[in-house]
């Protein structure tokens, strides 16, 4: 579903992604940590296609083909969707309008927005006003309602207050039992382990993929005990 080779990123002239390989087939769900400023939206915003990150060597492959160069709605139409960490706000398109461009089966969309209680939101402009928890909630139903095969979620949990983080992981859980669906998802709380059958974990460190293939529950103790600059030192050894 998702295949990054050798791939380097450059935002603003400034060398972000050093080399990463990474592959996500079918069905998997790969967590994705990584301290502060390391590049782990860079490498989903790389992987949408979004202007200003510019990849100077390597490959992205989204359900089987080659995207780079292609535009953020042709990588859309094969199947990507991100949920962003800042989500944008958009005046002037409700929430309402959107869903019914994403889907169109209107028991549907009043079905998602009662699990995630944005009934009320429908008739607002798009995460305009909306509290943190809200925004999030109203992204993960977005790309819900997209029906996107390949999640890029970065920090799905973040901002989110504990039953809220379990409605969306009762959401998310559902959605990827489908075996079609896969993710990589961002997250610095772990919270959202708890929700999700994730059986890979990798660390991003100054640009750099590390210990992929981990089992993420052990990673994320592990980093909680020992801090990300244990990480660093282990890698220098290696
Ligand atoms: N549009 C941009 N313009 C300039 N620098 C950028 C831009 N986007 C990212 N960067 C820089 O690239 C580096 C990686 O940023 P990125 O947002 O990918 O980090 P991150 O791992 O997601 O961090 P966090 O955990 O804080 O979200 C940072 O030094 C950041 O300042
Ligand atoms: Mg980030």
């Amino acid at each position: 579903m998702l295949e990054l080779k050798n791939l380097f990123v450059e935002v603003e002239n400034k060398p972000v992604l050093k080399n990463i390989n990474l592959s996500i087939s079918s069905g998997g769900i790969m967590v994705l940590f990584g301290p502060n400023g390391s590049g782990k939206s860079t490498l989903i915003k790389a992987v949408m296609g979004f202007e200003g990150y510019k990849v100077t060597k390597g490959e992205i492959i989204v359900n089987g083909k080659k995207v780079n160069g292609l535009s953020v709605d042709e990588r859309a139409k094969l199947g990507a969707g991100i949920m962003f960490q800042h989500p944008p706000k958009v005046r002037g398109v409700k929430l309402a309008q959107i869903s019914e461009y994403l889907c169109g089966d209107n028991n549907k969309i009043e079905r998602l927005a009662k699990e995630l209680s944005l009934e009320e939101h429908l008739e607002r402009d798009i995460n305009s006003g909306f509290s943190g928890g809200e925004m999030k909630r109203s992204e993960l139903f977005q790309l819900a309602l997209q029906g996107a095969d390949l999640l890029l979620l970065d920090e799905p949990e973040s901002g989110v207050d504990i039953e809220n983080i379990s409605i969306m992981g009762a959401v998310l859980n559902k959605y990827l039992a489908d075996k079609r669906k896969s993710a990589l998802i961002i997250t610095h709380t772990g919270y959202i382990l708890d929700y999700i059958k994730a059986k890979s974990g990798c660390l991003l460190i100054d640009g750099e993929l590390w210990c992929s293939g981990k089992n993420p529950k052990d990673m994320f103790e592990e980093i909680k005990e020992e801090g990300y600059e244990h990480c660093r030192e282990c890698h220098g050894k290696n």
